[in-house]
């Protein structure tokens, strides 16, 4: 049996841990079809949270209920590439009058680099309306997944979010499942680029149980005849916090040092395994985070780490020595970057487990 856990940005894991029923309202949309509020989903969650493979999953399940799909991510020219999409499915589904009517409206291509043209989005809206139409006809439909949000032009997330309204208000078979960084959505939706999401069944997605992780990694090494006692399990489960990427980073590394050792878990390899995992995530998560902000917002992380839980901002304020307008500033930034998370009261915690230890480690430098 070959290692079966996946530490990589959106790959599937084994086990999708934590996540009973979250698909069933979006499920049940597919049934019911158009304007089911769930054909209208938005997860959001911390970096590594799982928001990508619940997009996958909800692909799969649109899938099986005979819905066709296109995933795009939101860089740069999304609404041109689901036109593009939108054209090549209309041209799988066969011939007859509204797929030659389609192939003519999307001949002259839709692959720009930002925004559709006018004259593009009226040829968008067209070929996305031929094309729901027919699928209606087969009892299905089109769902549309965009990954990162967050990242969206606003200009080309308004023309989106406006013509699927236009569909839905048709009664067409559409449904759109987003995903991206909390702060940064709720920023989004409220600065009204596209009022009609706000609709939206906005998921935010949590760690999982360190209990189901538990149970999880036990019967993973027990199928593989590992052999590992309950208690280091447990020690393993609790390592990952629940925390998805986590999971994944442990369950590889332990698979790893049992492979080394003859299917044998020790209390020094489980404690290796561990060590290089939360090596790894600080490494890939922690940096890419890091990397992207200012060194006046890295003041503001190193103020809030000499703190052991959740941080209040005057206290932040005057270890930095900045004003209580400009602590906010960094705050919403860096809530947006998805680097904090507001813990209750005016308090503020770390969005990615070990990036406390990983700030207090780079002081003691
Ligand atoms: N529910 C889950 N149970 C177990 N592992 C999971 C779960 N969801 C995701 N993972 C694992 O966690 C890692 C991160 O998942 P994913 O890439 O979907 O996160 P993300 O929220 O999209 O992260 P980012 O913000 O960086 O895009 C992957 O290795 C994936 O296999
Ligand atoms: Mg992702």
């Amino acid at each position: 049996m070959e290692n079966p856990f996946r530490p990589s940005a959106g790959a599937t894991p084994p086990e999708i841990l934590g996540r009973a029923g979250v698909l069933d309202e979006f499920e049940y949309g597919l049934r019911l079809g158009s304007g089911a509020p769930g054909l209208l989903t938005i997860f959001t969650g911390a970096r590594g949270i799982g928001k990508t493979v619940m997009i996958g999953a909800a692909h799969d399940v649109a899938r099986e209920h005979g819905w066709a799909v296109i995933s795009e991510t939101a860089t740069a020219g999304f609404m041109g590439r689901i036109g593009e999409s939108m054209r090549q499915l209309a041209e799988e589904l066969g011939t007859g009058p509204v797929v030659r009517r389609i192939t003519a409206v999307a001949a002259a291509g839709f692959s720009i680099t930002t925004q559709l043209p006018p004259e593009r989005q009226v040829a968008w809206r067209t070929l996305g309306q031929d094309l729901l139409t027919l699928l209606d006809k087969h009892g299905t439909g089109l769902v549309i997944t965009v990954d990162e949000i967050h990242a969206a032009d606003r200009g080309e997330l308004a023309q989106l979010a406006a013509s699927v309204q236009h569909f839905t208000q048709d009664r067409l078979p559409i449904g759109l499942v987003f995903a991206g960084l909390p702060a940064a959505v709720s920023d989004l939706l409220n600065e009204g680029v596209a009022t009609f999401l706000r609709r939206a069944d906005k998921i935010d997605l949590h760690a999982a149980a360190v209990r189901e992780v538990e149970e999880s990694f036990a019967h993973t090494f027990a199928e593989a005849s590992f052999e590992v006692s309950p208690a280091l399990v447990r020690r393993a489960a609790e390592a990952t916090g629940g925390y998805p990427f986590l999971i994944q980073l442990v369950g590889y590394f332990l698979w790893r040092e049992a492979e080394i050792n003859q299917g044998t878990l020790t209390p020094e390899s489980v404690e290796r395994g561990i060590a290089a995992a939360h090596r790894r995530n600080a490494r890939t998560v922690i940096e890419a985070a890091l990397a992207t902000v200012s060194p006046k917002d890295l003041d503001f992380l190193h103020a809030m780490a000499e703190d052991d839980g959740p941080s209040v901002a005057g206290d932040i304020g005057r270890r930095i020595g900045a004003r209580t307008n400009l602590v906010a500033n960094y705050r919403s930034r860096l809530l947006a970057a998805g680097l904090i998370e507001a813990a209750g009261h005016g308090k503020v915690g770390f969005a990615i487990p070990g990036l406390r230890q990983h700030l207090r480690a780079q002081t003691s430098d």
